[in-house]
Parts: structure tokens; C-alpha cells; sequence
């Protein structure tokens, strides 16, 4: 009846999440693994285990009877928690990858999907807003983002390892900026595209946010179920060689800020905060190696994908404030 038993790790948290309903859609039986379920709806995995993936025993029993890993959690967040938690996040994720990867040699699994992400990169080609697209190749000689991107880094070199001495096909995925509904929008590890929007939801038409740095650092932005479409057909392809999955539209958080505000319908003054961090200056992605292998790339607009995104935290937002009747309010 099902064509391939698949584990998801991470589950519980946003992209695990809208990739697991996307592999039952394909046919694929899911089992679902994270140390949470997820926060705004409920799983469409056949089965999910709540466990801590920093255990080895719980990576063999996620592990069991799959033929196919796709390995997606991760101690993470936006700019301001990976800049904070170096050692814990770098511990973490050391831990269960190793833990993943070990489990993955151990019941032969057929192919093992590894999320990496765009802080691997090197500082030094990052330094301008204007930013050269960057290449996969690019990231080695290595300057990766401290704490995190190290960790990723190495995740995706022990990645190789265990597919040179151990014989596990491998698929190593570099995201960048994934963004959409049913992501973190509060509580610290919410990034760019979900703070603003949340900002946004909660203020007056006229009122005022707080941007991070002086919003014309740039980045590119993926919605959500490119990001899907991407993991699967990397998977799927014969091609073992880190992939970035991203879009190449580079905006400026003032930019972005901007398109929000007009998906709002609110004007929206800004209010620079430079003593709060703002990450690398310029990142972009080289989609060269993803058309030129997969025939394919990310392909909702930003503004499309964007009005989901506010639509949806604009509701969660309104759905949290109470809501104080006028002849109680006195
Ligand atoms: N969202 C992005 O823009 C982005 C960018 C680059 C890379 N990535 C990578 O993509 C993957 C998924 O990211 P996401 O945005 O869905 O993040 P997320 O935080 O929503 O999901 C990660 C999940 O991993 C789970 N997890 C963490 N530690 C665990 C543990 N010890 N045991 C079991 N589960 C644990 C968390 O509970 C969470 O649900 C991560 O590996 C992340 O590093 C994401």
C-alpha cells in the first residue's frame, strides 16, 4: 500500500511538519519524530514519537524500519538566539546528528537527507549588502557562522564521512531563509519575515516597530512549500554534493518590512535598533547547481508567499489578544 516508509525528524517544528503532510500526500508511510508535537496543528504522520534525538537509544528506536531519514531537527532559531547560545546549540546538535547518523548505519537506512543551512558560509563573502551570490563550492575554505553554521558544518563533513567508510547515500541540503504559516512568530526563536509580521499584526495603522540593524542587510526568502518541493526532489536525485535550496531575490529588511506593511495595509514607521544583532550583511543564494541538476527552483513570488504568511500570524496574533467586552472594560 505504501510505496516507502520514511522518518521525519523534527517533526514537530515547522518545515518537519509541512514536509511530513507532503510525504503521506506522496503515498509515503511517516513516522514523525521530535521532543515536541507540533505547536498549531496536528501531525498527519501515521505515527509520532516524542523523544529527545540527543539519546542514541531513541535515534535506533526513530530509526527502526525506515527506509529513508530525512533529518531535520535542530536546535535553532533566528539571528538573535544563534547568536546567543553558541555552546548549547553546538552541543545539541552535535549530539543528535551523530546519534541520527550512527542510527542510520545501524539498520542500513537507503538514504539519508541532512539540513544544513546557508550560515555555513564564509564571513568574508558576506560583508556587503550587494553580496555575490554564493556557490556551493564556496563554502570551504571554511569562516562559517559561529556556534551554528560550524556545527552545520561539520554535520555535512560527517555526512560525507559516513557515506565514504559506511556506504549510507546521502543528500546534504543548504537552506536558506525558509519562511511561511505555522512557523515560530513569538518567544525568541522566530525569524526575520515571521518577527516583522507579528510586529506588524500588533501595532495600529501609523505606529511604530523595532527593526534589528539598520534594515539594508539583505537576504533571499523561500516560502515554505518550495522548500518541500526542493528536499523531495533532492532526495530523490542521484547527486550526493551539498545543494543550496533558496531563492536568488535579494531584499533588504527594510524591504521586506515594506512589503508586509502593503500586505497589511498599514503605514508603518520604522525604528532602526543598531545595538541588537543583524547577522552577516549580504546573503544570497546560487541557484546555478539546482536548475542545472534538478531542472527546477523555488518559484512563489515573495509577495505570495508572504500574504500567506501574514495572513496566518495576523490571525494567531488576534486569536491570542483577549478580547475585553465594552461593558467589562471599565
Ligand atoms: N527555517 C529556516 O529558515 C532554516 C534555515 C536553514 C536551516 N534550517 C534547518 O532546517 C531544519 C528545520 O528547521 P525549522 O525551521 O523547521 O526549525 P524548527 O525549530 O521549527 O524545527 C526543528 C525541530 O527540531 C526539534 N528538536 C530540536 N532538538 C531536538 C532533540 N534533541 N530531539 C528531538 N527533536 C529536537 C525541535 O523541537 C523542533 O520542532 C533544521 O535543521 C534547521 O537548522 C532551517
Amino acid at each position: 500500500m505504501f510505496h516507502k516508509r520514511v522518518l521525519v525528524t523534527g517533526a514537530g517544528g515547522f518545515i518537519g511538519h509541512h514536509l511530513t503532510s507532503y510525504l503521506v500526500d506522496k503515498g509515503c508511510w511517516v513516522r514523525g519524530v521530535d521532543q515536541k508535537r507540533p505547536e498549531y496543528s496536528g501531525t498527519d504522520a501515521h505515527e509520532f514519537f516524542v523523544m529527545d534525538l540527543r539519546d542514541p537509544t531513541n535515534c535506533i528506536a526513530a530509526t527502526e524500519g525506515v527506509d529513508e531519514i530525512y533529518h531535520l531537527a535542530a536546535d535553532m532559531g533566528g539571528i538573535g538566539f544563534i547568536s546567543s547560545q553558541h555552546a548549547t546549540i553546538a552541543r545539541n546538535n552535535t549530539l543528535l546528528n551523530i546519534g541520527m547518523l550512527e542510527a542510520a548505519r545501524a539498520v542500513g537506512a537507503k538514504r539519508f537527507l541532512y539540513s544544513s543551512s546557508a550560515c555555513v558560509y564564509p564571513h568574508h563573502l558576506q560583508t556587503s549588502p550587494d553580496v555575490v551570490p554564493l556557490r556551493e563550492e564556496d563554502a570551504w575554505p571554511a569562516q562559517p557562522e559561529e556556534g551554528y553554521g560550524l556545527e552545520k558544518l561539520f554535520a555535512e563533513k560527517l555526512c560525507e564521512y559516513y557515506m565514504e567508510d559506511f556506504g549510507i547515500p546521502v543528500r546534504v541540503v543548504r537552506f536558506h531563509n525558509v519562511y511561511g504559516p505555522l512557523g515560530t512568530y513569538d518567544g525568541g526563536r522566530e525569524k526575520a519575515p515571521a518577527a516583522i509580521s507579528r510586529k506588524i499584526a500588533m501595532i495600529d495603522d501609523g505606529d511604530e516597530i523595532e527593526i534589528w540593524g539598520d534594515g539594508e542587510q539583505t537576504r533571499s526568502f523561500m516560502y515554505v512549500d518550495d522548500c518541500i518541493e526542493g528536499i523531495y526532489r533532492i532526495m530523490g536525485s542521484d547527486d550526493n554534493k551539498p545543494f543550496n535550496l533558496g531563492t536568488d531575490q535579494l531584499v533588504t529588511i527594510n524591504e521586506l518590512v515594506d512589503a508586509i506593511a502593503a500586505i497589511a495595509g498599514k503605514r508603518v514607521i520604522k525604528r532602526h535598533n543598531l545595538s541588537q544583532p543583524q547577522g552577516v550583511r549580504g546573503r544570497n543564494s546560487d541557484n546555478n547547481r539546482l536548475r542545472n541538476v534538478l531542472g527546477w527552483e523555488p518559484e512563489t513570488s515573495l509577495r505570495q508567499g508572504l500574504s500567506s504568511t501574514y495572513l496566518w500570524i495576523e490571525q494567531q496574533v488576534k486569536a491570542k489578544v483577549p478580547v475585553i467586552e465594552p461593558a467589562l472594560a471599565k
